[in-house]
């Protein structure tokens, strides 16, 4: 299929379902609905929230996946602990990955922040290897400077 994206449309799509609730799990689980239903190629889109230290799953679309991941580990701790995107053309040379859906070969982790703190980060994983391009590296990280004014407000 066609994988490529209207990045700026994504984003007034999210302004859109955001506009006036102040829910965070109510924006975020609409969030990666969007994401699940633009995105081409992909078997999981959802997200991690720093809670007590570690990342704890929060609201996402997909199989079931692992609840809780240490910073440091995998590739969504990764993305905290060094605090940038991780672009990984295929998760099975990633040292550490962890393994929630056996489908996924390439995935996208871009660390998300509040009020200048990490809050979490925004996960997506495809089935199809060397799946997410930097275009989409460019359109995700706006995606969630967008997102991240609507968790502050
Ligand atoms: N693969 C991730 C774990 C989360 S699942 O992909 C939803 C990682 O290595 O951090």
């Amino acid at each position: 299929m066609n994988r490529t994206v209207n990045y700026n449309l994504l984003v007034r799509q999210l302004q859109s379902l955001t506009a006036n609730i102040p829910y965070e799990i109510t924006n975020l689980s609409n969030a990666s609905a969007l994401l699940w239903d633009v995105l081409g190629d992909i078997n999981w889109a959802g997200f991690y929230k720093m809670v007590d230290g570690a990342l704890i799953l929060y609201p996402f679309q997909g199989k079931p996946a692992c609840t809780r991941i240490q910073v440091g580990r995998g590739v969504c701790g990764t993305a905290v602990a060094e605090d940038r995107t991780q672009l990984v053309p295929d998760v099975h040379q990633f040292p550490g990955h962890i393994a929630c859906d056996s489908a996924s070969n390439s995935e996208i982790v871009v660390p998300i922040h509040v009020n200048g703190q990490i809050w979490g980060v925004l996960d997506i994983d495809s089935p199809y290897l060397d799946r997410f391009t930097e275009e989409d590296k460019a359109g995700l990280e706006q995606f969630v400077k967008t997102l991240e004014g609507i968790l502050e407000r």
